[in-house]
């Protein structure tokens, strides 16, 4: 079994070990689980980064004195165990007051109350060296169609962003911010629902480069899509901020297995983009490997610990087999048989104009569609059935 280290660079949410089991039919099978704990846990598993809300290190609701106790608790934590804290969120969802929502609640004062607390949590995350913010709007949606005008919301969900764009600009601080889509749960249609969505509200933006994407597993498969494809769309335009692992099995409810336990295909393919599909064959991304999962609410602390640890150990299996289907000669020669790498030559010659194009008569009228393929395949299923036995280590 490969082992994980700090250089692999995964992270874990707070509220993801620290999940105690409630859910909407039943209260909580386990007990709370403090921060300290967490973050020597974490360190001991090798993972090298521990991410969290506001409300995750103390009470929505707390005093300050003791929000100061456990900014210091946590501080002291990372500080015996070099752990780091890579990226911050708020939670903007769970409170009564954000029931409409948070940037985007009908209500004025909520709006500018979640702003203030965003804020805060943004100013916590600088000072703690964090230097991706994720905003994940779960509540940001509706229920029904006449109760909220998803065009005045979007005009406040910008206005929003565009404040904390220009704040970190004339603060000098360094760090991005994240939008994570989902389309459904907590509210019936949530608000930038998919990545597609997310990047294309992004270009409104008045500093369009502060913002990316922290695509989740699961919360693209919820939508029937290929998450795997959307992460070569966000490298593709640049917006692959940070990333959240976990493991979804089909249409339904957020799952947030563990990584690998849902479409194993598909986890193959992203890792084997993550790690081999940059330029000459290296990592295409090179942020933390963060998982957002819940430790089902059958499992005991145990249960927990070997969930955590099985995210990081089928990430690198995925990894070990992904860096051994590349490496097989058979592979190579299947995908140019499919003619994989021919996709990436221009459909119009250097320097040919559409002109020139218009008179290639070999490009239309005598192409023959008939016979062009002289019935030959192009072999995708022996491609993909060679990335099959590669995943099951039978190769
Ligand atoms: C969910 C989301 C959250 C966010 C988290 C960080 O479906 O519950 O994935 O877990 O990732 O709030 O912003
Ligand atoms: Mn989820
Ligand atoms: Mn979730
Ligand atoms: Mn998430």
């Amino acid at each position: 079994m490969p082992i994980p280290s700090r250089d692999d660079k995964f992270s874990f949410g707070l509220w993801t070990i620290g999940y105690n089991g409630a859910d909407p039919f039943g209260g909580p099978t386990r007990a709370p689980l403090d921060v300290v704990h967490a973050v020597e846990k974490l360190a001991e598993l090798g993972a090298y980064g521990l991410t969290f809300h506001d409300d995750d290190l103390y009470a929505f609701g707390s005093t300050d004195a003791e929000r100061d106790t456990q900014i210091g608790r946590l501080k002291q934590a990372l500080s015996d165990t070099g752990l780091i804290v890579p990226m911050v969120t708020t939670n903007l969802f769970s409170a009564p007051v954000f029931k409409d929502g948070g940037f985007t609640s009908n209500d004025r004062g909520v709006r500018r109350y979640a702003m203030r607390k965003a804020m805060r949590q943004l100013e916590l995350g600088v000072e703690l060296g964090a230097k991706t913010f994720v905003m994940w709007g779960g509540r940001e949606g509706a229920e029904y169609d006449a109760a909220k005008d998803i065009r005045s919301a979007l005009e406040r969900y910008r206005e929003a962003l565009n404040v904390f764009g220009d704040y970190v600009t004339d603060k000098g601080y360094d760090i991005r911010f994240a939008i994570e889509p989902k389309p459904n749960e907590p509210r019936g249609d949530i608000l930038l629902p998919t990545v597609g969505h997310a990047m294309a509200f992004i270009e409104t933006l008045e500093r369009p480069e502060l913002f990316g994407l922290n695509p989740e597993v699961g919360h693209e498969q919820m939508a029937g899509l290929n998450f795997a494809a959307g992460i070569a769309q966000t490298l593709y335009q640049g917006k692959l901020f940070h990333i959240d692992l976990n493991g979804q099995r089909g249409i339904k409810y957020d799952q947030d297995l563990v990584f690998g336990h849902g479409d194993l295909h598909n986890a193959f393919a992203l890792v084997d983009l993550l790690e081999n599909g940059g330029p000459n064959g290296g990592p295409s991304y090179d942020g933390p490997r963060h998982f957002d999962y819940k430790p089902s609410r059958t499992e005991d602390e145990t249960g927990v610990w070997d969930s955590a640890a099985a995210n990081m150990n089928t990430y690198l299996l995925l990894k070990e087999r992904a860096a051994a289907f590349r490496a097989d000669p058979e592979v190579q020669e299947a995908l140019s048989a499919a003619r994989v790498p021919e996709l990436a030559v221009p459909t119009l010659s250097v320097g040919e104009s559409y002109d020139d194009l218009l008179a290639d008569r070999a490009s239309f009228e005598d192409f023959d569609t008939d016979s062009y393929f002289n019935g030959k395949g192009f072999g995708f299923v022996r491609l993909q059935q060679l990335a099959t036995e590669h995943l099951m280590g039978a190769r």
